[in-house]
C-alpha cells in the first residue's frame, strides 16, 4: 500500500508480513486511511477541479448520456455504439425478473420492515445474497462471468427494490414475471416498479441523472470495501452484499436518507414561516454548538465543493418550479429555498460545501419517493462501479492488508 508524497512513508513490513519499527509506524499511521493511496484504476479519477468516468467528465456525462450508456462505460470499459447499446440495453431488460426465492423472501420480510427490525438497505442486502444462490455464475470470478452477474444485477436491484415498496405499501407486486415494463428505460422502470405508475418524462429524465451522479467514485468507503473482499478472491455477490453494509451508514449512502430527515426536523422546529427567516440561522447555530454533524455536508476528498451537487440541486429545483400541491405539507420549491438556505450558511459560517446527497433528498421527496428507498436507489446506480472496481480487483489483484499500530497491553504470562 502505497502513501502519497509529503505524508507519512509508508512502512515496509519486513519478511513474514510484519510491520516497520514503531516510529515507522507511526510516521505512516493515517487515521481513516486519511490521504493513503490504496491502489491504482481506470474506473475513476476524482479531482478538486473535476470528476471523471473512464475518461468522461461529469457534466459532460450528465447533459449528454444516458445512464445506460454510462452502465455500459464503467462496466464494459468504452462508449458504447448504438448497436452494443441496443443489445446491453435488451440484455438487461431480459435480466429483469427475481427468481421466485428472492420475490419470496421479500414478501417474507413484510414483518420486519413494519417493525423497524429491518430497513429497505438490510433487507436489499438479504436479497442481493440470495440472487447468489440463483446464479449459475457465482462462484466464477472471470471476466466474462463478472460482466454476466453485474449485468443481473444492474437488472435486478431495481426490481427488488420495487418489490419491497410493494410489499410495504401493502400492495401487490408489480412485475412479478418481467422484472417492470419492458418498454421502459432503466430509471423510468425503476420508478415504474415502486409505483405502478409511469413516470412523466422530467421524472425519468431527473432520476436517470441522479443514478449517473450516483453511479461510480473512486475508493469511496463501500467501493473499498468491495475491492477488499474481491481481494481475497472472493465472488461479485459476498462483494456487492458488503459495499451495501458499508453504503448504508448515515456517514456514506446513509446521508442522503438522512439530509431530508434533518430538513423535515427543522421545518417541523421552527414552521414553514421559518423558512428564509433568522430561525434557520439559529437552529443552525444551535446544531454547531451541540458538534452536530449536519447531513449532507462535507466530503472526504473534495475540500471546494462536491461536483455533483451542483448539477443534482439544479435539476431538482427547476423539476419542483414545476410542481403542484404539497410534499410533506409544503410546496415543493420551499423545501429547495430552506436547502439553499442551509447551504449558504453552512459555506458562511463553516466553509462546509455540500455532498451530492443534500440535494438528492430535496429531489427524490417532491418526487414522492419514500425516504427508506434513497439509499437503495443510491445502490441501484453504485452497482456499477462497484462491479467495474470487483473486475478491476480480480483481474490485477494483490490482498488488501494494511498493517495497524498496537496499543493494547504490554506483554504478560499467562501464568505468571
Ligand atoms: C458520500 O468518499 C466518497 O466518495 C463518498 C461519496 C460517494 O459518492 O461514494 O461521495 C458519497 O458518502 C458523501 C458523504 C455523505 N456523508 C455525509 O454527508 C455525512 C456528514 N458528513 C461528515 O460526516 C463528513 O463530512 C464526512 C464523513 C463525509 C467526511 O468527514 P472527514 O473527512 O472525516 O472530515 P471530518 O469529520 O474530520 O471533519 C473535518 C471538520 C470537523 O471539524 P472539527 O471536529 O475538526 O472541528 O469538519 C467538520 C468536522 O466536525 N465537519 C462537519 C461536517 N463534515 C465535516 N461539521 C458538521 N457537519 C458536517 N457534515
Amino acid at each position: 500500500m502505497g502513501v502519497v508524497s509529503g505524508s507519512p512513508a509508508s512502512v515496509s513490513a519486513s519478511g513474514g508480513g510484519g510491520g516497520g519499527g514503531a516510529a515507522d509506524k507511526q510516521a505512516a499511521f493515517a487515521k481513516g486511511l486519511e490521504g493513503v493511496i490504496g491502489g491504482q484504476t481506470g474506473v475513476c479519477s476524482i479531482e478538486q477541479d473535476k470528476l471523471i468516468y473512464r475518461g468522461y467528465e461529469i457534466h459532460d456525462l450528465a447533459e449528454h448520456a444516458t445512464f445506460e450508456e454510462v452502465a455500459f462505460l464503467l462496466l464494459e470499459g468504452h462508449k458504447p455504439s448504438p448497436a452494443e447499446l441496443a443489445r446491453f440495453k435488451a440484455e438487461v431488460v431480459a435480466e429483469r425478473a427475481l427468481h421466485p426465492a428472492a420475490t419470496a423472501f421479500i414478501e417474507s420480510a413484510g414483518g420486519w420492515l413494519a417493525s423497524g427490525r429491518a430497513v429497505p438497505m438490510d433487507v436489499l442486502r438479504t436479497a442481493v445474497s440470495i440472487l447468489g444462490h440463483t446464479d449459475v455464475d457465482c462462484q466464477d470470478n472471470s471476466p466474462s462471468a463478472n460482466l454476466r452477474k453485474a449485468k443481473r444485477l444492474l437488472a435486478k436491484i431495481p426490481t427488488i427494490i420495487g418489490h419491497m415498496q410493494c410489499v410495504i405499501d401493502g400492495r401487490a407486486i408489480i412485475g412479478r414475471e418481467l422484472g417492470g415494463a419492458p418498454d421502459l428505460d432503466h430509471a423510468a422502470n425503476l420508478l415504474y416498479l415502486m409505483t405502478g405508475k409511469r413516470p412523466s418524462k422530467d421524472e425519468a429524465k431527473v432520476m436517470d441523472v441522479s443514478l449517473i451522479l450516483y453511479a461510480e467514485h473512486e475508493f469511496n468507503a463501500s467501493t473499498f470495501t468491495t475491492r477488499v473482499i474481491a481481494g481475497t478472491l472472493s465472488d461479485m455477490h459476498s462483494a456487492v452484499a458488503g459495499g451495501i453494509g458499508a453504503l448504508k451508514g448515515p456517514l456514506h449512502g446513509g446521508a442522503n436518507e438522512m439530509a431530508m430527515e434533518m430538513l423535515k426536523e427543522i421545518v417541523k422546529d421552527i414552521g414553514e414561516d421559518g423558512i428564509g427567516s433568522a430561525k434557520v440561522d439559529a437552529w443552525m447555530e444551535q446544531a454547531f454548538v451541540s458538534k452536530r454533524k449536519l447531513m449532507g455536508f462535507g466530503h472526504r476528498v473534495y475540500r471546494n465543493g462536491d461536483h455533483r451537487a451542483g448539477i443534482l440541486m439544479g435539476l431538482g429545483k427547476k423539476m419542483a418550479g414545476t410542481l403542484t400541491g404539497t410534499f410533506g405539507g409544503l410546496p415543493a420549491l420551499k423545501w429547495f429555498a430552506l436547502g439553499e438556505q442551509v447551504q449558504g450558511i453552512m459555506l458562511a459560517k463553516k466553509k462546509i460545501f455540500p455532498n451530492v446527497d443534500f440535494p438528492c433528498g430535496m429531489t427524490y421527496f417532491t418526487m414522492r419517493i419514500p425516504v427508506p428507498q434513497y439509499t437503495p436507489i443510491f445502490v441501484a446506480a453504485r452497482i456499477t462501479g462497484w462491479a467495474a472496481h470487483i473486475s478491476e480487483q480480480h483481474a490485477d489483484n494483490r490482498l488488501i492488508r494494511p498493517l495497524s499500530i498496537y496499543t493494547g497491553p504490554a506483554l504478560k504470562k499467562w501464568n505468571g
